[in-house]
């Protein structure tokens, strides 16, 4: 099934992945992916191949269903586009049995927006929603993220509450929640990494090590595009898929043996 997300991807333009002194697989560039990804959090983002997760879902979960743990989940961007994508699949009463969401940020402020549903969207993106929006657009919305910078001429709009319910929004920080089990089947932590790190440079090495050994066998770790190094960063070209793989999470591959970027597994 290969479903069309068309008009969210119009930057094509990409860097070549830097893969340091860890293993060099042999990454296939999907023409829907741009790294580093667009500023700003996005329905639908440019950094991952949704359709290719939507396969992966198919395949693994359509059984069994799956616990779905977002971090870094900001105003929920992620959430409804992942929710909407499952839903594309399963048809919302399928998808709503089989899927359940905790969606998580550090930031309490973020938290208590994303809780009353108050999302911000782009114009070009309000197609890409339809049916997930109860209410107009506030212009004097702003946008603060995580790094202070706000983010201006976007509309905040609110989201159908049943949606906002399912999603769990709850402020939780990453860097505790890996100190202990982790109950879920798939994991995404997409461009937050750069946000937790310690000494100016990427994310504890420690920190990696716990999620890897906290998380169920067989879970899905999904990442984002800054993970993949964000050169004027990361000069040392250190992206934290290195360090992903070092602590023992595989990339995941396709049926023709193509890796697929921005998802990995805890082997099973
Ligand atoms: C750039 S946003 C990414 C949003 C979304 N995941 C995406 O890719 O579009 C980074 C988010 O990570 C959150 N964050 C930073 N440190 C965190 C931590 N230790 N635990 C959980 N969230 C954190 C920030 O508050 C911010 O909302």
């Amino acid at each position: 099934m290969y479903l069309n997300f068309a008009g969210n991807f119009m930057n094509l333009n990409r860097t070549k992945v830097a893969f340091g002194e860890a293993q060099a697989p042999k990454y296939h560039q999907p023409a829907l992916i741009t790294y580093p990804p667009g500023s700003g959090n996005h329905f639908f983002r440019n950094d991952l191949d949704w359709n290719k997760l939507g396969e992966i879902i198919t395949e693994r979960f359509s059984g069994s269903g799956a616990k779905i743990l977002i971090h870094g989940c900001s105003d929920g961007a992620e959430y409804y586009s992942l929710n909407l994508l499952l839903e594309r699949i399963y048809g919302r009463k399928k998808a709503k049995e089989l899927f359940s969401f905790t969606c998580k940020d550090i930031r309490e402020e973020v938290i208590e927006k994303a809780q009353k549903g108050l999302i911000v969207v782009q114009p070009t993106e309000v197609s890409l929603i339809k049916g997930y929006l109860i209410a107009g657009p506030d212009s004097k919305a702003r946008f603060q993220t995580h790094d202070m910078s706000i983010v201006r001429g976007m509309t905040s709009r609110k989201a159908d509450p049943d949606l906002v319910a399912r999603a769990n929004f709850r402020q939780g920080d990453f860097m505790e929640d890996v100190k202990e089990k982790i109950d879920a089947d798939m994991i995404f932590v997409r461009n937050s990494f750069i946000y937790m790190e310690d000494d100016g440079k990427k994310i504890p090495k420690s920190c990696l090590i716990s999620l890897y050994e906290n998380v169920n066998p067989g879970a899905l770790l999904i990442v984002g595009g800054l993970e993949y190094g964000d050169k004027e960063k990361y000069e040392d070209g250190q992206p934290t898929v290195n360090q992903l793989i070092n602590a023992g999470f595989r990339a995941v591959e396709d049926e023709q043996g193509n890796i697929v970027e921005c998802i990995f597994e805890k082997p099973s």
